[in-house]
């Protein structure tokens, strides 16, 4: 069924498509079809970072910016969703268009921009919804926030954020805001994950409830930067790190067509690079929760995260192309492999 969709939604342009099957989806949630969609939620539970995920797939950020489709997205199987990225204020995100497929390749190239509607959307959204699942909520900077005071926007967010999410994480790797990528090194991950490990804390007091922390990378890093990453995770006591976000590389699609356009490359070419920061994570930090992210398109390639270190998954290019029966058939994968 999701062929014959994706075949007419793929003769579309990719942002409207991407809009039309949103609405789609809601729709079909509405008439209480989104179960046979994705079919029944695979029961595997897990727990980790002191919360029970109720298997180990998860749609990664990015697909539902806004948490506007939550219930709809999260009927169709999924142990876990998270929303945003979301910013202190609304931004339009990049001129359009700014969405492009290399089926080729299975890819995805964007340069969205961080679009959204804002914390205070983000957050009415996600205290109205009913999905039963996890909900992490991962946040950034506006566009016009000085890369120097991007802790002031992290701050505001978590602090809206945190009555509402499982878990919270903090975006630093999307390659689609100007100099957000520099916070991933030396000083300036140090300052930023000090200040906002602290203020969790003191939120985490207040409402008496844990909520961890994730950092989300970026998958073009060597094995010696990695480690100096973890150690940073380690050093604030952060819960989770998630690898990986896109890449900038285009090693990968050279000749595709759109493989030069500016962006984040997402799907297949990205799966050996994220495996490999998986990997060099996880020697560093055994301890660590591992969300792996990045070209998941089949069972196998959810094994091969876990291989890795993963200790969950997330789904985003793959979903798009494979659709609905992806979740499923990656979270049986990784519930037998036990
Ligand atoms: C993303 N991704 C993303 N990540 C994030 O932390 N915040 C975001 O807002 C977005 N936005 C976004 C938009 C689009 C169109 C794509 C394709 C991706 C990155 C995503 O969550 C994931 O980390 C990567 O895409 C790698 O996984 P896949 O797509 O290869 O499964």
């Amino acid at each position: 069924m999701y062929s014959l969709a994706r075949s007419l939604l793929f003769r579309l342009e990719a942002e409207t498509s991407h809009a039309l099957a949103l609405s789609g989806l809601d729709g079909a949630h509405r008439l209480g079809l989104s179960k046979r969609l994705g079919g029944e939620r695979v029961d595997d539970p897990v727990t980790l970072m002191g919360l029970r995920f109720p298997n180990r797939v998860g749609l990664a950020a990015g697909l539902d910016k806004n948490a506007d489709h939550l219930d709809a997205l999260g009927a169709l199987g999924f142990g876990f969703v998270e929303v945003g990225t979301v910013t202190p204020r609304p931004q339009a995100g990049n001129p359009k268009p700014r969405l492009f497929r290399l089926p080729g390749s299975g890819a995805i190239i964007n340069r969205m921009g961080f679009n959204n509607a804002g914390v205070d959307h983000l957050v009415e959204r996600v205290s109205t919804a009913k999905f039963a699942g996890i909900v992490g909520i991962n946040i950034g900077k506006n566009l016009t926030t000085p890369v120097e005071q991007a802790v002031d926007d992290y701050l505001l967010c978590l602090n809206k954020v945190h009555a509402h999410a499982d878990y919270i994480t903090v975006n630093i790797s999307s390659p689609n805001t100007p100099g957000l990528r520099t916070l991933q090194f030396g000083a300036q991950l140090d300052e930023l994950l000090g200040r906002l490990r602290e203020a969790n804390t003191q939120l985490d007091q207040r409402a008496g409830r844990r909520v961890p922390l994730a950092v989300k990378i970026a998958p073009d890093m060597s094995e010696e930067e990695v480690a100096l990453v973890a150690r940073s995770l380690q050093d604030n006591g952060i819960d989770a790190a998630i690898a990986t976000n896109t890449t900038v590389s285009r090693d990968a699609v050279q000749g595709q067509a759109h493989a030069d356009e500016q962006g984040g490359l997402s799907g297949r070419p990205v799966f050996v690079s994220s495996n490999q920061v998986i990997a060099a994570l996880r020697k560093q930090l055994p301890q660590i929760a591992i969300i792996g992210v990045g070209g998941i398109d089949s069972g196998e390639a959810a094994l091969a995260k876990r291989a890795a270190g993963a200790d969950l998954v997330q789904l985003y290019t793959g979903f798009i192309y494979r659709g609905p029966a992806l979740v499923g058939e990656c979270a049986r994968a990784l519930s037998r492999e036990g």
